[in-house]
């Protein structure tokens, strides 16, 4: 939804802008196209060469490996507050997914589950958490993408397969996960736990809350927050923040319904078909 964000940046000439997840640059350089000057923000580093060889012919950005949860912080020290327009385009890139040694992807069930975008700050692959949580901590990390009954299904599946060895690859899980009924059609049956475990192990909902009121409060006056979701349990706290500013007359929202990518987007990525783009200004 690149189009779209940039759109509802409302990008100037000359202002500033923070994309809180670089990725593959792909906002970032639509940003600077339109001349504006960007700071971008990756936890995962092996994107960042990804995005600084993407931008090689521009001169008006920074690129910062970090956490986005320290806007703050990585802003003040480079100089980049207040700001015009900050940008969230939430959870992984299709680099990532498509990756086949990460553990994000299906595809290749010798990888270990490790699924960490930062290998270097977290501790915490997604095989351990599958061996260390106990039950009800494995059905609370699973209800969030799973219906209840499946979250407790697929819990004694683990806590069944962990007995027998220590879950490590993605074959292992791609094991645990199969008789399971739930998704939609022509989505495989993995696809719900792998996001759920992928959620967990980079704290993504946590970070999102965190991140929400500090990204805020770094816009200079009508500056715009733009956030783009995969999941109703990101949109949700989204949404809920965005309510919440506009009701106490911090904000204005700019939508009151998510939008959405089109046809012609999401022909050519998939992934798109579960986007969601809200925006708030500040007042
Ligand atoms: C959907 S991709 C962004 C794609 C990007 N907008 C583009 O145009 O290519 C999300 C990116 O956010 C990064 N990310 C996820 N959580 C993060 C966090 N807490 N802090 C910083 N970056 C994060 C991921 O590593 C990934 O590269």
């Amino acid at each position: 939804m690149v189009d779209e964000a940039i759109k509802g940046l409302h990008i100037e000439k000359g202002l500033k802008y923070i994309d809180c997840t670089a990725g593959n640059g792909g906002h970032m350089e639509a940003i600077l196209k339109m001349g504006g000057q960007v700071l971008g923000i990756d936890l995962d580093p092996a994107m960042l060469a990804v995005t600084q060889k993407r931008l090689e012919i521009f001169r008006d950005f920074k690129l910062v490996q970090g956490n986005f949860v320290n806007i703050d912080r990585i802003a003040r020290n480079n100089n980049w507050s207040p700001v015009n327009g900050i940008l969230l385009d939430l959870g992984v890139s299709n680099i990532h997914l498509k990756d086949l040694e990460r553990g994000f992807s299906f595809e290749n069930p010798e990888a270990i589950l490790d699924m960490r975008l930062d290998p270097n700050t977290q501790d915490i692959k997604g095989s351990d958490l599958l061996n260390i949580l106990r039950e009800d901590q494995l059905e609370d990390l699973f209800s969030v993408s799973l219906d209840p009954g499946a979250a407790k299904w697929i819990t004694g599946r683990v806590l069944h397969s962990r007995m027998a060895k220590p879950v490590e690859t993605v074959g292992d899980m791609l094991e645990i996960c199969e008789g399971l009924r739930t998704g939609k059609p022509g989505m495989s049956i993995a696809t719900l736990p792998f996001l759920a475990l992928r959620i967990a192990v980079n704290s993504e909902l946590t970070n999102l809350k965190e991140v929400l009121p500090v990204a805020f409060d770094l816009l200079e006056s009508d500056g715009r927050l733009v956030v783009i979701s995969f999941h109703s349990g990101e949109d949700k706290i989204v949404k809920e923040f965005i309510k919440g500013k506009g009701q106490t007359g911090e904000g204005k929202m700019i939508t009151f319904a998510p939008i959405r990518a089109g046809e012609t987007e999401i022909d050519l990525n998939r992934r798109a078909r579960s986007a969601k783009m809200r925006i708030i200004q500040k007042i």
